[in-house]
């Protein structure tokens, strides 16, 4: 049977150790707990959370070993698709708010690389950007499009690994009403652009009937400029594939009854846990709301080393609801991830 899921790229098994090695230290693994449900699960973010294999989350802005290689994937997914990047009219503002405050979280995070200097007070600040990794070295007038290379969001975009989403507040309630999101895991930005927070969590089960997202729609109304929240969620994805957008589900959506072909070594390579840390920030002057979704993906393979990992990771899976499995599109498969990651021990 054709698979389609042997090729190049999907797997870590031609690798460096070195970056393999990065990519578990840095791993957020998302269980603190053996049981898994939907919860308004945000915390105060930017202090690192040390795990058996290292630590994540002492950064907003997180630049580890993919930098590069996701900002090239990330320039050519809006080269084939540009809905991936949309601003509503009045989202302009908000835009370069994003833009300075990320450029201040990169510079703060790789203060050796990365920097942002303020060159004139006034109206109109202007500013030097310098981002040594990619090689940018700018200046430019804040709120003058005409300075920067690209649309500020766009710009900035392809700068951090993270997908940003920018929220707009009105009458209590938030419009997710602009973005770069290009690594959605099953859903569509493009689709999406310019509906309320309810609208957008409406395919989840659950989350309305207990109450879970008009508490954390009440909690992110309430957040104060400058305060940074952070949550984590967590799929399966078959391949390391970062754009797993609805977009493309016929290249991705098949290999839930592939992977079902392929023997266990082959099936622990390709299964990922992807995690996203999410962080959640109100921007000061145009007082949107920022949402970064970062998304990190270990093989079965590597989360089997790590022996907590293994076993709760099994716990989880194994107990999920089914309606929980379905929405997330593990269900074809789970059964055999429990199985492969009790067997691993
Ligand atoms: C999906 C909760 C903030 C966009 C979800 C899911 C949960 C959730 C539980 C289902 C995930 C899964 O099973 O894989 C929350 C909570 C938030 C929050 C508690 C804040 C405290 C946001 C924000 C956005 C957002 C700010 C901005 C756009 C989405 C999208 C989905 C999603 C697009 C996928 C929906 C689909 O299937 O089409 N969220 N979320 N979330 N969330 Fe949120």
């Amino acid at each position: 049977p054709r698979t389609g899921l042997t090729t190049d790229g999907l797997d870590l098994t031609t690798a460096d150790p070195e970056r393999r090695a990065a990519l578990v230290a840095g791993f957020p693994f998302p269980f603190p707990n053996p049981t898994y449900r939907y919860s308004t699960n945000v915390e105060p973010a930017g202090s690192a959370v040390v795990t058996p294999a290292g630590q994540w989350g002492d950064c907003v802005v997180d630049v580890d070993v993919e930098y590069t290689a996701e900002l090239a994937e990330r320039a050519e997914i809006l080269e084939r698709d540009p809905s991936r990047h949309a601003v509503l009219p009045h989202m302009r503002v908000a835009c370069w708010d994003a833009m300075l405050c990320l450029m201040r979280e990169l510079a703060a995070a790789n203060p050796a690389t990365m920097e942002l200097t303020l060159l004139e007070t006034g109206s109109r600040p202007r500013y030097r950007w310098r981002n040594d990794v990619l090689g940018i070295d700018t200046a430019f007038t804040y709120g003058l499009e005409s300075t920067l290379p690209a649309e500020p969001l766009a710009w900035i975009g392809q700068q951090v690994q993270e997908d940003v989403v920018l929220l707009d507040q009105r009458e209590g309630e938030l419009f997710g009403d602009a973005g770069v999101v290009t690594f959605a895991a099953d859903w569509s930005f493009g689709f999406d652009v310019g509906m309320s927070f309810l609208e957008i969590h409406g395919p989840v089960p659950r989350l309305h009937a207990e109450g879970v997202i008009t508490r954390a729609q009440a909690f992110l109304t309430r957040l104060q400029p400058g305060e940074v929240y952070r949550r984590t969620n967590w799929t399966l994805t078959i391949g390391r594939r970062l754009d797993v957008s609805t977009e493309l589900y016929d290249q991705w959506g098949p290999d839930r009854e592939s992977i079902q072909l392929l023997d266990d070594t082959a099936f622990g390579a390709l299964v990922h846990l992807r995690t996203e840390v999410q962080h959640l920030i109100r921007l000061p002057e145009s007082g949107a709301v920022m949402f970064l979704i970062r998304s990190y993906m270990l093989p079965l393979e590597e989360v089997a080393r790590v022996e907590h990992w293994r076993t709760r990771a099994a716990d989880v899976l194994e107990e999920l609801p089914q309606d929980m499995a379905d929405y997330k599109g593990i269900a074809k498969y789970r059964d055999r991830a429990v199985a492969w990651l009790r067997a691993a021990g």
